[in-house]
């Protein structure tokens, strides 16, 4: 392979190392002088023996392009990098597949289409629209919390952790009891580079350790929700949970497996990236107290700095494809069956797209931005995602006169799903 664009290992180790996305601004000074200088470069990480290499795509462009291309760009078998090679020798013994789970993620056309349309109405606004209540009674509960809390508390820990979990663990139709074992589970399966977060000690774990762990939380999920299945094709409601168990696909119900599948992506996509994404709100308009008493007197500016705050968050940073043919993306040579890494955080940080993209801008417009993706795969919780960060806005703004900053926020160490996990407030309740 000559003429290529090979990143120098410190550069690879960076773009790979969960502390670097902690970090974050020294890994967006990276991201712009690679945008510049290599756009799209193959990641050869020292320690081959954990990743293979891959090609890093940083422009908004060819993220996009590449996003939409779904015939030569294939989700499957890899779609996130912490597929690293012992997990995946593991999942084909224990599964046959690359991946302990298959889902919408996993699958390309011609399944995918065909599992995606069984959920895709139920996601949509006029269907959502019906949930609206409930999730405003889960806001005003999460709010209450809060304000109980007096004058100082962890913005993270408080509301915008919890609150996504709730709406969608009730939108699955699981239990309020069960919540902290959904909680800890998603955090083995998707953030567990984190300390603080895991409650595993996984970080210091071997891959192998690690590997065996994520399969023991995926066995508990597929268990946990084959009952769930069970009991909506007794009694079906109008939840997601109904819509899955009762689904079919070319006259059939779903595999066991497949369900299962379809149960965790939705279970686990869904609230730490929007728990993320309304961190971030809260961090920009505490970072501006005048910017707080601005939207309280004019609602009108809401939806802006809910979509700004998933742009400037970007909580899922990354997802990757692997080329179905040899095919050239920014001028470098990619061969069929090389695994590419989307990066969402730099395309949402590219200039020649956002103007000063580091600046959280609550008006800015167009906001066409990367953060749920594009074409076939592009987020199917969008609409559930904003509505749910709109309401627990409105009923912030209605119930919190002033709040601002009380110390240092922290970012959570991960290359996949990141945001704050740490975001002390000091607020005085309307
Ligand atoms: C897929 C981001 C919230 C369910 C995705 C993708 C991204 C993303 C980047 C992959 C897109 C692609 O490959 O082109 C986000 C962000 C969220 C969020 C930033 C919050 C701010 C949600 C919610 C749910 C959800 C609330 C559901 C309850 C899914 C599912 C997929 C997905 C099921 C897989 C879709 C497919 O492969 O067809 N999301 N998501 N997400 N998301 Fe979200």
């Amino acid at each position: 392979m000559s003429g290529e664009a090979i990143l120098p290992p410190d550069v690879a180790r960076e773009v790979i190392d969960p502390h670097a996305y902690a970090e974050w601004n020294g890994l967006l000074d990276t991201f712009d002088r690679l945008r510049q200088e290599s756009p799209v470069a193959l990641v050869k990480p020292e320690d081959g023996e954990l990743f293979d290499p891959f090609w890093l795509v940083t422009r908004y462009d060819d993220v996009m392009r590449l996003s939409k291309d779904n015939k030569t760009f294939l989700n499957n078998p890899r779609p996130v990098v912490f597929s690293f090679r012992q997990a995946i020798e593991f999942s084909r013994q224990a599964t046959g597949s690359d991946m302990l789970v298959d889902s919408l993620v996993v699958f390309d056309a011609p399944i995918h289409p065909k599992y995606r349309r069984l959920t895709q109405d139920w996601f949509m606004p006029r269907n959502l629209a019906k949930m609206e209540a409930e999730i405003r009674n889960i806001a005003e509960a999460t709010v209450d919390r809060l304000v109980a809390a007096g004058s100082e508390a962890d913005f993270v820990k408080l509301v915008s952790g919890p609150y996504p979990l709730h709406v969608v663990m009730q939108i699955l139709g699981v239990p309020e009891e069960d919540e902290p074992r959904m909680q800890m589970l998603t955090q083995q399966l998707f953030g567990g580079q984190d300390a603080d977060l895991s409650g595993t000690g996984m970080e210091n774990m071997s891959p192998e350790q690690v590997v065996q762990l994520v399969a023991g939380a995926v066995k508990t999920f597929e268990g946990y929700f084959a009952e769930l299945a069970a009991q909506r094709r007794a009694n079906p409601t109008d939840d997601v949970a109904s819509v899955i168990a009762n689904a079919t696909v070319d006259g059939e119900p779903l595999p066991e497996r497949d369900m299962a599948g379809y149960y965790i992506i939705v279970a686990t996509a869904g609230h730490d990236t929007t728990s993320a994404s309304t961190a971030g709100a809260m961090m920009a308009l505490a970072q501006d107290p005048e910017q707080w008493a601005r939207v309280r007197a004019d609602r009108s500016l809401l939806p802006g700095i809910v979509e700004e705050a998933i742009r400037w968050t970007t909580p899922v940073q990354h997802f990757m494809r692997t080329a179905a043919e040899d095919v050239e993306v920014g001028g470098q040579q990619v061969k069929k069956g090389d695994w590419l890494m989307l990066n969402y955080v730099s395309a949402n940080h590219d200039p020649s797209q956002f103007d000063d993209p580091r600046r959280f801008d609550a008006a800015r417009s167009p906001n066409r931005h990367l953060a749920f993706g594009a074409g076939a795969h592009q987020c199917l919780g969008l609409h559930l995602a904003r509505m749910e960060m709109k309401i627990l806005f409105e009923t912030l703004l209605d119930r919190i006169e002033t709040i601002e900053l009380a110390g240092e926020p922290k970012r959570a160490t991960s290359t996949f799903v990141g945001g704050l996990k740490t975001l002390p407030v000091r607020f005085k309740a309307a």
